[in-house]
């Protein structure tokens, strides 16, 4: 058997996992098994990248150890990748021992060979990005990738001889063009950061200890991106004593990556492999993301989609068909539940749950099940079965250049044909004439030979679906050799839940937005209640008496020179004036207060502030960062006592 080896990027455990990483490791997967059906011997490859700065920042902030933080994340990512039917043959953490070892090996390798060197870095690094950058790559100081602050970094450092290779890696990637996807990626890597110079790359750090240690130089780490890319050849056991995968499935046939890391793995990556000595991969494809109106998802703008409660809502092949028919080849997608659920209700309940169920309950009502095999054929079979053939022929010519709506748009061609099929060919009036009952059975033939087929290259993308089908049509699994029309024999069908139940578009829309509207206030609630200050300790009435709080009105009022906070005022308690003063001028002027009737401490010890003597206090409530006056009823008699 041929061997394909298929890899998704692998996930970073800082934001919660989202519908766009989704996105990655779906499409990855709808390949996979396509490549399965075929008869390849694939290795499909996920898994999780847990090092650095980011990590363990995020564990410090929760207390935790950088390794109980990511465990517990991981953990969450295999459910959901089990949840969305995720066929992958391994998983790797580059937190495995043997992937750190292997990773210290290339290190160690790459440093003999003279193409690490130590130097003295200075520049600015985007941690959120886990990125270095210089000063001229910046736009407006900012990281030139996420647009968010970088920090200035100066270290010693290890630096990876990438300017060495910038002949070799031009030579290469203008030699074969079919190295990245889609090629406009690939010029933009060539214009922006090859072409103008590739800078040597900083891979090692020493401000932080969460990383793969560099053997032999202590408190030095190896950069994030290194660790990572290796993955790809140290989950084939490269560097460890069994390199028998690594042997058969390398080079890769595809790196399947979002747009954002094309250049980590157009660039660095090919790099590494040809100081290595070893061969580049065939393909890096870097496809598009995967937006909400108005932006990428992330935890840190707070819109993200949570794909755990989309798949328990919609089911997991409606999720996984929208993911894979919305998002064009390259483009970026808009995730919109209004989308997702026109094509749950068009493409998937009306076209094809329609189809099989149609079909099934047909040939239950007028054969009890069972098509007999003699049968008439007419013109408009042809028709059928020839759009069958075609499709099959355009669906693989797009599956091999992973253009999943390419792919399933040919799919849903032979689905509305079909449909079609039945308006004209019209069953049930064929069912009134007994003379007709063979032409019947034929018709009923092709039905189900199109829902077969159907079943059958549905299966890479809604797995579940597949075998659904071929349930209610009393089948097994059928092999990709199976797609040619006319093999089946005879049917017996059997009816089954409908595949795909209808959503009630406008009620659905307005509960997903009661929801988020309680989702939010929930939020909010919960913010205020962190943010609150605890209740003091209880008190006894006569400790509360002994404050003794008073009416006060306020007489005149003025800044306190040299003081940006402090007023300064005379107030009038009924038996006496006093002089008070006021940390209040940022939100006060001197003709908001006067006349006014405010509360007032008449028992507190006189301080002086700003060497003003202040004798009481006016009291004031916290209003966010800001302070407001407790002003009373000017009706209040000063000098009334409160309580
Ligand atoms: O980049 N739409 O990990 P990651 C589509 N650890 N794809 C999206 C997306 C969106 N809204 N958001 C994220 C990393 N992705 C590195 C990879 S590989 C050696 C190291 C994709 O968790 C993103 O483009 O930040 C990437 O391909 C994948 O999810 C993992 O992202
Ligand atoms: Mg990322």
């Amino acid at each position: 058997m041929k061997p394909f080896y298929i890899t998704t990027p692998i996930y970073y455990p800082s934001d919660k996992l989202h519908i766009g990483h989704s996105y990655s490791t779906v499409s990855a997967d709808a390949e996979a098994r396509y490549k399965r059906l075929r008869g390849y011997d694939v290795m499909f490859l996920t898994g999780t990248d847990e090092h650095g700065q980011k990590i363990a920042r995020l564990a410090e902030k929760k207390g935790i150890t950088p390794q109980a933080y990511v465990d517990e994340i991981v953990a969450g990512v295999k459910e959901l990748w089990k949840k969305l039917n995720i066929s992958n043959d391994r998983f790797i953490r580059t937190t495995d021992d043997q992937h750190v070892k292997a990773v210290q090996k290339i290190f160690k390798q790459l440093y003999d060979q003279g193409d690490i060197y130590k130097h003295v870095y200075e520049g600015h690094y985007c941690t959120p990005c886990e990125s270095f950058w210089g000063e001229h790559q910046l736009v407006d100081g900012k990281c030139p990738d996420c647009g968010r602050p970088v920090e200035l970094a100066k270290e010693e450092s290890y630096f990876f001889r990438l300017s060495k290779y910038q002949d070799q890696l031009v030579e290469y990637l203008e030699s074969n063009p079919e190295f990245c996807s889609p090629q406009s990626r690939l010029n933009e890597m060539m214009n922006n950061f090859i072409k103008p110079g590739l800078e040597d790359l900083c891979v090692s750090r020493t401000t932080f200890d969460w990383g793969v240690p560099v053997t032999f130089d202590e408190g030095h780490v190896v950069y994030v991106w290194i660790d990572a890319l290796s993955n790809y050849i140290t989950a084939l056991g490269y560097g460890s004593d069994d390199e028998s995968d690594f042997a058969k499935y390398w080079p890769a046939d595809v790196h399947l990556v979002g747009k954002e890391i094309v250049r980590f793995h157009t660039i660095i990556w090919p790099i590494m492999l040809m100081a290595l000595g070893l061969p580049l991969p065939k393909k890096v494809f870097g496809h598009g993301w995967l937006l909400l109106d108005g932006g990428k998802m992330s935890k840190s703008k707070g819109n993200v989609v949570d794909p755990v409660v989309l798949c328990d809502r919609y089911g997991v092949d409606a999720i996984r068909y929208y993911l894979l028919r919305e998002v064009p080849f390259g483009s970026d997608g808009i995730f919109n539940n209004e989308a997702l659920f026109n094509r749950i209700n068009s493409d998937l309940a009306n076209d094809l749950g329609n189809l099989l169920s149609r079909t099934v309950a047909m040939t239950e009502k007028y054969f009890d099940g069972t098509i007999p095999a003699e049968r008439e054929s007419a013109p408009l079979d042809d028709e059928l079965k020839t759009l069958a053939e075609n499709v099959v022929k355009q669906y693989e010519s797009d599956m091999d250049e992973m253009l999943f709506p390419n792919a399933l748009t040919q799919v849903w061609q032979l689905i509305s044909r079909a449909n079609k099929y039945i308006d004209e060919t019209m069953p049930w009036a064929l069912a009134k004439d007994k003379a007709q009952k063979p032409r019947l059975a034929a018709v009923l033939y092709n039905l189900c030979e199109a829902l077969r087929m159907t079943a059958i290259l549905i299966e890479p993308a809604m797995p579940e679906t597949n075998g659904k089908m071929l349930a209610q049509l009393g089948l097994s699994h059928q092999p990709w050799d199976a797609l040619v029309w006319g093999k089946e024999e005879t049917y017996s069908v059997t009816k089954g839940d409908a595949l795909f139940p209808r959503i009630d578009i406008p009620a659905e829309l307005a509960r997903i937005e009661a929801e988020t509207a309680a989702k939010a206030a929930a939020a909010q609630a919960e913010e205020a209640a962190s943010n609150a200050e605890p209740i003091a300790p209880e008190i006894d009435f006569d400790t509360f008496c002994s404050l003794d709080l008073r009416a006060a009105k306020i007489l005149s009022c003025e800044p306190v020179p040299k003081s940006k906070k402090l007023l300064k005022m005379q107030v009038d308690l009924g038996i006496e004036t006093r002089q008070v003063v006021s940390g209040i001028a940022q939100w006060y002027k001197p003709d908001d207060l006067i006349g006014k009737t405010v509360a007032f401490v008449a028992n507190l010890k006189p301080a002086k502030l700003c060497g003003v003597e202040s004798q009481g206090m006016i009291l004031a409530a916290d209003h966010g960062d800001a302070a407001r006056v407790l002003f009373l009823d000017s009706e209040l008699k000063p000098g009334s006592t409160i309580r």
